[in-house]
């Protein structure tokens, strides 16, 4: 029986770094494994989950709550997010706009079943998170990329401008942004909203990391901002925040006008996302307070010192992240010339620890700027002895 085109072409490897993330990230957990080294390639995201959010979770199979849910999700956590919309991301948002998804990955799928047809363009920034890129390449999109320069992680505005065309359906942000950290300003977000308003423009913003941001810096949800609710959709989850990205509990905002649509859509593509499980986040998001997500913050802030000392010291320089929980260092400053796969390859081989190159952010694009594709990126959200453990091996490297 011929396989879909889509298979053969994966099975081919021509679509590994054409759309597919992430042969480099299996091929690297398989070599530091080898090497018994230590792994911080992929965003896993391996720290406590809440007990209050697993109590639930339990209890909730335990009392038969295990049925399909209504397709917009289970009505504790929409309200329970609703509050958290109102308080943390000062955005006014009813229950009835927040769709509960499987992942921010789920609500990424909804929303472009929803605007995107083949041919259609969408404006992102590059460095990007390969998952968008590659979710967009599967649905024949072309995006149109605006680059994140080094070492700050600005844009040029001329290039957003012009990167719009008629065919853009929405702009795409991450923020705060993985692979970079960077934490968009309120000032950026706001010309970008002044975009999408004048061009009457969606944009798009994943937030998954919202409740990771540094040195005292605020996040800000582009929805929030002036005129800017009825032109957003907001897409978070409590993969990150909770430590649970097997669970599959994500979300997305948008203005009542769509609200419907996309419902219909997710309720067509999955049904529902696992209805105990919502019920423990549910618990989560009424129950945790400010301590919480302090603590969370420390803890971070932690490993992102331990980490980002360790890789200057080993000559890897680096913008410490702003936010989220990656660090990007940067590797032409020790292995000048060398790509940073080959640098990764020799990291693994010679001191085992794990990243990931470059090129699963870029993929073929050519950079204006060739100091921009020597990068590798490192997740710090392992536990505080992992994290030692590479600092260590880095450090002696
Ligand atoms: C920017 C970004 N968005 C979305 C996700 C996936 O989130 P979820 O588990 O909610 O699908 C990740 C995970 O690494 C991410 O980095």
């Amino acid at each position: 029986m011929p396989l879909p085109d889509i298979l053969c072409e994966v099975m081919q490897n021509k679509l590994v770094h054409r759309h597919f993330a992430s042969p480099m990230l299996r091929q690297v957990g398989f070599q530091v494994a080898r090497v018994k080294g230590v792994n911080l390639a992929q965003g896993l995201c391996i720290m406590p989950v809440p007990q209050c959010v697993i109590e639930a979770a339990r209890g909730a199979i335990a009392d038969g709550k295990n049925l399909y849910a209504a397709a917009q999700g289970v009505e504790e956590l929409r309200t329970a997010i609703a509050g958290r919309l109102a308080s943390f991301n000062r955005m006014k948002a009813s229950s009835e706009q927040v769709l509960i998804t499987p992942g921010s990955t789920g609500a990424f799928e909804v929303i472009c079943e929803a605007f995107l047809r083949p041919g259609d363009e969408v404006v992102s920034f590059i460095p990007f998170y390969p998952y968008h890129r590659n979710t967009l390449a599967r649905r024949g999109v072309t995006v149109r990329y605006v680059q994140l320069h080094r070492p700050d992680w600005s844009f040029s505005r001329d290039e957003l401008l012009a990167a719009c065309s008629a065919r853009t359906k929405f702009v795409l942000i991450t923020n705060p942004h993985n692979p970079t950290g960077k934490v968009f300003s309120e000032d950026e977000l706001q010309f970008i909203g002044q975009v999408c308003t004048e061009r009457d423009l969606f944009c798009v913003t994943d937030e998954v990391y919202e409740y990771m941001t540094y040195d005292g810096r605020k996040h800000i949800s582009l929805a929030a901002l002036p005129n800017m609710a009825e032109h957003t959709i907001t897409m978070s989850s409590y993969s990150k925040t909770f430590a649970i990205t097997g669970w599959r509990i994500g979300y997305l905002v948008s203005p009542p006008a769509v609200a419907d649509t996309l419902k219909t859509i997710a309720d067509q593509m999955f049904v529902c996302p696992p209805t105990p499980l919502q019920h423990g986040v549910a618990a989560g998001v009424r129950e945790l307070g400010p301590q919480y997500y302090s603590d969370l913050l420390e803890s971070y802030e932690k490993k992102r010192a331990l980490l980002s000392n360790a890789l200057l010291e080993s000559g890897f320089p680096h913008h410490p992240p702003d936010g989220a929980y990656y660090i990007v260092a940067h590797t032409s400053e020790r292995f000048p010339g060398i790509s940073s796969e080959e640098v990764v390859q020799r990291m693994i081989d010679e001191c085992g620890v794990g990243a990931v190159p470059a090129s699963d952010f870029l993929g073929p694009q050519v950079l204006g700027d060739p100091e921009a594709s020597t990068f590798m990126r490192f997740s710090c959200a392992v536990p505080d002895e992992m994290l030692a453990d590479a600092a260590s091996r880095l450090r002696s490297w």
